[in-house]
């Protein structure tokens, strides 16, 4: 179902397929799938629990192979690479953002964002500056020195985002980023991904199961039993509230 090559097409998967052995039987989860996306769109795959969403964006960021098909990701071949450079290609360029928000638990904040710009080849001094622009960012500046424990679960994922960012990654992958969060923190959670789509100019591939953040997508595709049944560009620019409203630090 892909269309044609555009010119800001940062990922293109053609004929994915990937199969799990359970017992003496495989269960086919991606069915040879066909997916584009593009730079400055957040596009958002939607569909029932365990119709292959997770798998697909595992399948698109390298972290796991394959059985057919093949990723062109910011022209490359991915699964093409070798394993190390497959690793190298995820750390240069791509963030991930998940459900549950992945963080230490015994790091600060601007720790949590601080690790991940090691071996960029920044001194710490502009490390530590690039984890505060990150933080200032998603409007936690104030909450600097916090650690998870005493965050609330929209500021964790406020975190998540701060460090998926920092790398300024061209790519930026988000599985069920909202799902632990109410819909007021939901809601501030896709307008950054959203900002990173539109600011940064990032590829932004969000799964989601919730229908109130079809609203901020470029474009919708609804996978089912492993299959992309719908593919939908939004035209209707219903992109709410401007950006600079986004956070109240
Ligand atoms: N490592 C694995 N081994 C065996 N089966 C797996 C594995 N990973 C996923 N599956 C199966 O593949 C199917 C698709 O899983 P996937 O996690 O991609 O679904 P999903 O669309 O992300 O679902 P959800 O909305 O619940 O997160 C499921 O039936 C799942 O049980
Ligand atoms: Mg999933």
């Amino acid at each position: 179902m892909t269309s044609a090559p555009h010119r800001d097409d940062a990922i293109r998967a053609t004929g994915l397929s990937k199969r799990f052995k359970t017992g003496r039987t495989y269960i086919e989860v991606l069915k040879s799938v066909d997916f584009d996306a593009r730079h400055g769109d957040l596009t958002m795959v939607m569909g029932p629990s365990g119709s292959g969403k997770s798998t697909l964006v595992a399948c698109l960021s390298g972290l796991l192979r394959p059985d057919e098909g093949q990723v062109q990701a910011l022209n490359q071949d991915l699964w093409g690479l070798r394993t190390g450079k497959i690793d190298k290609f995820r750390l240069d360029h791509c963030g991930f953002i998940f459900q549950g928000f992945n963080l230490f638990s015994a790091l600060t904040a601007l720790e949590q964002v601080t690790t991940v710009l090691k071996h960029t080849g920044l001194t710490k001094a502009q490390a530590r500056d690039r984890a505060v622009v990150s933080l200032e960012e998603v409007g936690l500046g104030h909450r600097l020195n916090q650690r998870p424990a005493e965050l609330s679960g929209g500021e964790k994922q406020r975190v998540a985002i701060a460090r998926a960012l920092a790398k300024a990654p061209r790519l930026l992958f988000a599985d069920e980023p909202t799902s632990a969060l109410d819909g007021e923190n939901g809601q501030i959670v896709i307008k950054l991904l959203q900002r990173a789509a539109k600011e940064h100019g990032a590829a932004v591939i969000c799964v989601t199961h919730d229908p109130r953040l079809e609203a901020y997508a470029d474009r919708i595709i609804h996978i089912e039993d492993g299959a992309i049944l719908d593919d939908r560009r939004v035209t209707s620019g219903a992109h709410a509230a401007p950006h600079s409203h986004l956070i109240e630090a």
